[in-house]
């Protein structure tokens, strides 16, 4: 191990700079490297992060300790490197790596230069950095306070509803269609069901509604069938009179609760079957019956079911009575997957960027070419709210004077998903006159690029194929790989 730079070090004992003082720093990391990238201050956060130990870290360069992700904008791989090239400081970015020991990092990041006294070079870089978790609990209490602050805001409209027709974003023509049916059903009285995989907008869909119909002035009630064990779910929809069971008190249920306004039942396809059979009595007979009472209740709520199933399927399943499936859906929505409605993407984005750039302080108006392209390509199983968490995460990470949300502030896992289509776009791209000298090229470009990968170990590459060594050897020979 050779010592880090003397005259740093000098500088640091002249200076008198309490080194071990950073050291043992824990809670932010803190990496500082000479003018040749030897790390000569190695903070316990960092050995934290990293799962590495200082003394194995202390005169390493950089080039030995750390593989940076390709993918970054950073043609330097790391950004100390660059800093001690540039001589700039480079703030709030967001670093991928991977540690000597394996470990991969997903950090945030600013490095910072040192010059010499004479300032006409630079000395050192010091890194700040900090896991990237622990930025995404910051944003998460922020968004939590303003749902919060929200949520305030509409109980003083008192009808306990957030969404209208007005905050649907949509430019496809499966969700306008949507749109108009849904603003059909709320002109009536008929139950509606909603149906749509997580995050669709079932929610936001029942609210518009219910704000664009007849009562819409009455209360907005929402229960979710599957949060409520099967054997107090009747007594919550319900109520309860003095004695129905042990400890029971006189209690009202959610349709008292609802009355002249809707009730929504979220994920109906996870209700009891004998409960679906009682309910289906009361919205037949428009009357309750507490648990434990005898009185018939005359009840007037409207009433909007959700189900992230296919209720045909459901029904088949038996999971569904048919005539309970029947009874609630006269009208039913369907709301497709945002995968099936990427021409959605750009406009929410556009819209997400809009309500929650300001809010947390940041310039973002708009998302870059590659960013978005990376938006287009992967499948959204999570739907609208999981764009909506990338983009709320995006501009987080972003630095306070950006304007543009780039691909680096993206999560890890949109990159995966955008190059292994790249690289399948790579393969097909080879595609020949007959299927065998298709699969044949793509099959020689697979094992190349995994040779390429493994330092051209032949062991790891066949390993890394699933193949014995024997049968590696023989087909690097046939494609005439070396
Ligand atoms: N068309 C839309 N325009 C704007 N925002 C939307 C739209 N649809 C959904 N969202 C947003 O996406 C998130 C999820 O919507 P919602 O809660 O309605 O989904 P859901 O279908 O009820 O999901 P789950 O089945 O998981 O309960 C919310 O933050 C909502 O604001
Ligand atoms: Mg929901």
């Amino acid at each position: 191990m050779r010592e880090p730079n003397e005259k740093i070090m000098n500088f640091i004992e002249k200076q008198k700079l309490p080194l071990s003082a950073i050291e043992a720093v824990e809670d932010i990391c803190i990496h500082i490297v000479d003018k040749e990238g030897r790390t000569i201050c190695y903070s316990k956060g960092c050995e934290k992060i990293e799962g590495e130990k200082r003394e194995n870290i202390i005169g390493k360069k950089i080039e030995e300790l750390y593989t940076f992700d390709e993918i970054k904008d950073n043609p330097h791989g790391s950004i100390q490197l660059k800093v001690l090239e540039t001589g700039e400081i480079m703030k709030n970015n967001h670093v991928m790596y991977t540690s000597k020991n394996n470990k991969s990092v997903d950090v945030i990041s600013s490095t910072y230069p040192v010059f010499s006294d004479d300032e006409s070079a630079v000395i050192a870089a010091v890194c700040v950095f900090r896991d990237i978790g622990d930025y995404m609990k910051m944003a998460n209490t922020i968004q939590k306070l303003k749902n919060d602050l929200n949520t305030e805001k509409i109980t003083k409209r008192n009808n306990g509803t957030v969404y209208t027709f007005k905050n649907v974003i949509s430019a496809s023509s499966t969700m306008n269609e949507c749109i108009d049916m849904a603003k059909k059903a709320a002109k009536s009285t008929a139950p509606v069901m909603i149906i749509g995989s997580t995050g669709t907008g079932k929610e936001v869909f029942a609210q518009s509604i219910h704000n664009e119909s007849i009562v819409s002035k009455g209360p907005f009630v929402a229960i979710n069938c599957s949060a409520i064990p099967e054997n107090l779910l009747e007594s919550t929809l319900f109520g309860t009179c003095k004695g129905a069971f042990t400890g029971a008190v006189e209690n009202i249920g959610l349709f008292e609760s609802a009355k002249d306004g809707t009730l929504f039942l979220d994920e109906i396809n996870s209700m009891d079957l004998n409960l679906q059979a009682k309910l289906l009595r009361s919205l037949e007979t428009k009357t309750i019956r507490k648990v434990g009472g005898n009185e018939e209740i005359p009840i007037n709520v409207r009433i909007i079911s959700a189900t992230n199933q296919d209720p045909l399927q459901a029904v088949k399943d038996k999971k569904i009575r048919a005539d309970f499936y029947y009874r609630l859906a006269v009208i039913s929505l369907d709301l497709p997957d945002l995968k099936n409605r990427k021409e959605d993407i750009s406009k929410l984005v556009d819209s997400f960027i809009l309500s929650n750039s300001s809010v947390l302080g940041k310039q973002i108006s708009k998302i870059s070419d590659e960013a978005f392209n990376i938006l287009l390509e992967h499948n959204w199983p999570g739907n609208i709210r999981e764009l909506k968490h990338v983009i709320d995460q995006a501009l987080y990470l972003s630095d306070f004077n950006e304007t543009l949300i780039k691909a680096q502030h993206l999560p890890k896992y949109l990159f995966e998903n955008y190059s292994k289509k790249k690289r399948l776009s790579k393969y097909l791209s080879k595609q020949k006159d007959t299927l065998k000298d298709t699969m044949k090229d793509i099959e020689k470009q697979i094992i190349l690029d995994a040779f390429e990968n493994s330092d051209k170990n032949i062991t790891q590459t066949a390993h890394k194929l699933g193949m014995t060594r024997q049968n590696m050897q023989h087909k690097l020979k046939s494609y005439g790989i070396r």
